[in-house]
């Protein structure tokens, strides 16, 4: 089957680099990214790009009319620390978006929806070290709340109307091509810019405060893994659990001083970022996605700092 995959949020950090390496596994044509901003690139000499607000279903039913998508990856979002800016609109975008793509994926008979969710959906009384699939999870910012939430519809989709929609809790992602879009976790970003350019950085978050991560690479691997599984070895509905690796600001900046020797990391106080990050776990339990369709991540703390500061360095 000749797929047709539609990318919605393609602009972002994941979009950027997800839309990429399905461009390369499937063609150009085949792959339709779609935001509500306009990209990097030069619209008319590329791919299909289209201007969507997936807050507006009847824009989304004239693309999907267009199209007709065999695959709909649904990115568009607003994650942890902007959430808390504006939460109403976070769970507008976050709740309705899927919604609205949730339907249209029936009505359109879209053979493979993918979604994704975050380790915001645990919460203060989430076990924290190797948490588990099934525990307590009780979000306590809309991000987390939506992304719970979300979660209990795509499962929802799945066993009332056999949707086929696929998701990943994911951890704090590590990049270089695009910026991130106000996350908690941001800070393992900015380190490396600031590294760099500086040779010191200043963390939102506390010197101890330890978090699940993962290097993009892996992440947009796991991604296109867990879409290509066949349908009837995928286990969790709702949304797997995904582990990369787990560091802290300070073992972070012990790595970055292997290939910076004079980087110097110092700590803000009370930023309102802490709190969200000490809701969330220190590490993940992932063995529904090692078992279920054969997950396993590929960078460490060292590959992917290495990495970094290579293809920063470059860019
Ligand atoms: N990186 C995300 C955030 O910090 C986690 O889903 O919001």
């Amino acid at each position: 089957m000749q797929e047709k995959i539609i990318v919605l949020g393609s602009n972002g950090q994941i979009g950027t680099e997800l839309v990429t390496m399905l461009r390369k596994i499937y063609g150009d044509d085949h792959v339709v990214a779609c935001d509500i901003r306009r990209p990097d690139y030069d619209i008319k000499n590329s791919a299909p790009f289209e201007f969507v607000n997936v807050l507006d279903k009847e824009m989304i039913n004239g693309i999907f009319k267009k199209y007709k998508p065999t695959q709909v990856y649904l990115l568009a979002a607003l994650l942890s620390a902007t959430g808390e800016q504006n939460p109403k609109l976070a769970w507008d975008l976050n709740m309705n978006g899927l919604l609205n793509v949730l339907d249209l994926a029936l009505e359109y008979q879209v053979a493979k929806v993918y979604w994704p969710s975050s380790i915001a959906v645990f919460g203060p009384n989430s076990p924290k070290d190797n948490t588990s699939q099934y525990c307590v999870m009780d979000p306590n910012t809309v991000y987390g709340i939506s992304k719970l939430a979300g979660e209990r519809w795509c499962e929802y989709y799945n066993q009332k109307y056999g949707l086929d929609v696929r998701s990943i809790r994911y951890p704090g992602l590590i990049s270089w091509k695009a910026a991130p879009g106000g996350g908690t976790t941001d800070y393992a970003i900015h380190i490396f810019h600031e590294a760099l350019k500086k040779g010191s950085y200043q963390s939102f978050l506390s010197a101890e405060t330890e978090l699940p991560m993962m290097y993009m690479d892996d992440a947009i691997r796991g991604t296109i893994e867990l879409m290509d599984a066949p349908a009837d070895q995928i286990s969790v509905r709702s949304s797997y659990n995904f582990s990369g690796v787990s560091f802290t600001p300070e073992v972070l900046a012990a790595e970055i001083r292997k290939h910076i020797p004079n980087f110097t990391l110092t700590y803000a106080d009370n930023d309102p970022r802490q709190q969200i990050a000490n809701s969330w776990p220190r590490s993940i339990d992932d063995h529904f996605a090692a078992k279920d369709w054969g997950w396993k991540p590929e960078f460490d703390l060292a590959k992917l700092t290495a990495d970094m500061l290579n293809n920063l360095k470059k860019s």
